[in-house]
Order: C-alpha cells, then structure tokens, then sequence
C-alpha cells in the first residue's frame, strides 16, 4: 500500500526550503503527536495501535530500540526515557549492526524499530529477523502503513506529517515526543507515581509553545552559524541526556554543511579527543540546568583552557562560553526535545551561509531501501 500525503503539505508555503518548513512547522507537528492522546483522568496517555496490553507490558523485562541515522538518536532519547519513567532497563543499537551481528532474542524483551519513512532496509530486515524468531516488536514509525508499520505487532504512529527534505528535522522530534508517550504508558502501568504522570503531561503540553519561543531566535542563531561556517571541525558534547542531542546536531551539521563533526559524551573528551581542540575547531555544549550542570561547566573550563571555543545549549547564560543558546525550561525528561531544535536552526543556517544543496545533500537519500 502506498499512502498519499495530501497535496498541499508539499507546498513550499513561502519558505525556500523543505528543511526551513519543516523546522518551523515543529509547533504544530509536536501538537499533532499529543493530540487526542493524553488521558487525564488516569495521568497517563492512550495509545490506540499499540497492541501491548497491561499484563503484557508488566512482563517486559527489557526494551530495545532499532534504526538508523536520525532515527537511531531520536531511539537513544527514548531508551533513556524508557528506562527513567518506567524503570525498564533500554538501550538503543543502530539496526544494521544489530542484524549483522547475531543478537541473543530474549522472549522477556520488548523490540521497537523506529522510522521516518518505515522503510529504510535494514531496520526493516531487523524487523523481520526478530519475527522470525519469535519476538514482540513495536513500531515507532512517521509513514502511516509503510512496510515497517504492517511488519510489527502495533505501534505508536509519530504523526510528523511528510518529511520531504532527505535532513531529518520533525520527524526527529516527534519520534522523540512519540517517544516520552510511550515511556509514560508504560511508566504508569509500572511504578510511575499519578503525580510524575501528571508532571510529564504538563510538560509535554507546554513543548508546542516553548518550540516557538525557540523558532524566534532565529536571527541570532543565524548569526552565529555564519561564525561557525569558518570552521574546520566542529565538536558536540553533552552528558547522559545532553548526549543523544549532541550526537544528532552533529550528524545535522555533517549532512547539510558537510563540515565535519563529532559527538562525544562530555565525560569521554579528557580520554582522547581534547587533542583536538584548537581555535579553529569549536564546541558546541548541551548543558541542561540539572545535577550535571557542575560537571559540564569543568568540561568547559578544559576546553577555554586549550583556547577551544564554545557555543552553549542551556537554560542559563554560561560564562565559560563564548555565546549560550538559552532554551525554555521544561521537565528534565522532556529536555533533549527542546535542546534539539536550535541545533537544526544552527545545522540549516551554517549550510546556507556555505551555499549548499539544502534539501538535497550530495551522496543521500531520503530513504535508504537498499542494503
Ligand atoms: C537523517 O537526517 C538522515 N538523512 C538519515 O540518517 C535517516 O534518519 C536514516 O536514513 C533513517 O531513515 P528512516 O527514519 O526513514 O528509517
């Protein structure tokens, strides 16, 4: 089955860029994967496609989450929001290692393959495999009734809308917010307490808004891209939930700038990649404001003290950094789907300060159905 988008999504809607539309289409997408969702009544969320009932989901000893590029990163969050609201130890793989590799499928696992287009070939041929041996696998995919969405038990549909430029933007963040509700179902059906639910509700009702707010830095973020367009390299680095971010704005960054980058945890810099820092080889630093702030801030201090410079993602000024992306404060869960977004302005505006094929990255695309 093929599903046809309506027309009018492909309109350009005055934006000379699929990818600018996307970024800015992100309050609405966000709003559209909560809506009709959310219950109240139970501080929980309803989850229609998901085929995995409450016993059934107190049996899950294990989650673990497969894709690719922009979808593996948006699975880490999810991993990571998984194991902190339902208290299921998660991890994420890339899913063409985990084919490859011969993996133990463990009948007490819950498997969850995630995809913008619900196609790409080798979480598919995951997929398949862990059907074949027996498994329970989930879908956290965007294209309604693609191959992924008909091979897995059930699923949570991420609803982003089409996704045209080959550089995931919404789709990345609504997976992740796709994400969150699927940790706070199953959260709620373990241990999660009415008020955490209640708590993570309200954050994600107030993530429309505070995308906004953050769409309208734009100019400023502009500004300091064309800085950034100077560079050689650039580094990311954040910590725990920091991590995935910086790991997705760096690949971000390559595929549009085709600068080079990498993404570290910032705890990993002092055991190799410090060698590298140098003027013309920036930082950029998630640091939330949460019990890791301190440890970020020493971070900083290592790397102004090799005369690295630095761009902070934060929820405050940083004055170890050269300039600070202030971002709106929601519930730590929630922050990696905030800390995100300037990253994407910052990818967008870096390429077009360097006059690249936005939409169309040399050597990419949009899906990946071959091996
Ligand atoms: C994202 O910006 C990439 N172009 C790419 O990594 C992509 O996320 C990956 O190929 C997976 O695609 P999918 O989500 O359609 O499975």
């Amino acid at each position: 089955t093929t599903v046809e988008w309506e027309a009018e999504s492909y309109d350009m809607g005055g934006h000379d860029t699929y990818m600018h539309k996307e970024i800015a289409e992100q309050p609405e997408a966000v709003d559209r994967v909560l809506r009709g969702r959310i219950d109240d009544r139970f501080a929980t969320v309803r989850l229609g496609g998901l085929n995995l009932d409450a016993r059934a989901a107190r049996g899950v000893r294990r989650v673990k989450i497969l894709g690719c590029g922009s979808a593996y990163h948006a699975g880490l969050i999810g991993a990571q929001m998984i194991e902190e609201l339902a208290r299921i130890p998660a991890d994420a793989e890339p899913a063409s290692e985990f084919r490859y590799r011969n993996a133990v499928v463990d009948p007490d696992t819950l498997y969850i393959a995630t995809s913008q287009s619900g196609e790409t070939y080798d979480t598919l041929a995951a997929v398949q495999e862990l059907k074949r041996k027996g498994a329970m696998v989930l879908g956290v995919v965007n294209v309604v009734g693609s191959a992924i969405a008909r091979e897995t038990d059930g699923g949570v549909y991420v609803h982003a809308g089409p996704e045209v430029c080959v550089v995931s933007t919404k789709c990345f963040t609504n997976t992740a917010v796709a994400f969150a509700l699927l940790a706070l179902h199953l959260g709620r059906i373990r241990d999660l307490s009415v008020a955490d639910g209640k708590r993570i509700i309200e954050g994600l009702r107030r993530l429309p808004e505070q995308i906004g707010e953050i769409l309208r830095e734009e100019d400023r973020i502009a500004k300091l891209a064309a800085e950034l367009a100077e560079s050689r390299s650039m580094m990311f680095v954040g910590r725990v939930r920091g991590f995935p971010v910086a790991k997705e704005a760096s690949l971000k960054l390559k595929e549009v700038s085709y600068i080079h980058a990498e993404a570290y945890p910032a705890s990993e810099l002092k055991h190799g990649p410090l060698a590298l820092v140098e003027p013309a080889v920036p930082t950029v630093a998630i640091m939330p404001t949460d019990e890791l702030l301190e440890k970020n801030r020493a971070t900083l201090e290592e790397i102004k003290a090799r005369s690295g410079r630095i761009l902070a993602v934060a929820h405050e000024e940083q004055p170890k950094a050269d300039s600070t992306i202030v971002v709106p404060r929601n519930e730590p869960e929630l922050d990696p789907v905030l800390m995100g977004i300037p990253l994407q302005l910052l990818a967008y505006h870096t390429a077009l300060a360097l006059g690249r094929d936005i939409d169309k990255p040399r050597n990419l695309a949009k899906s990946v159905t071959v091996e």
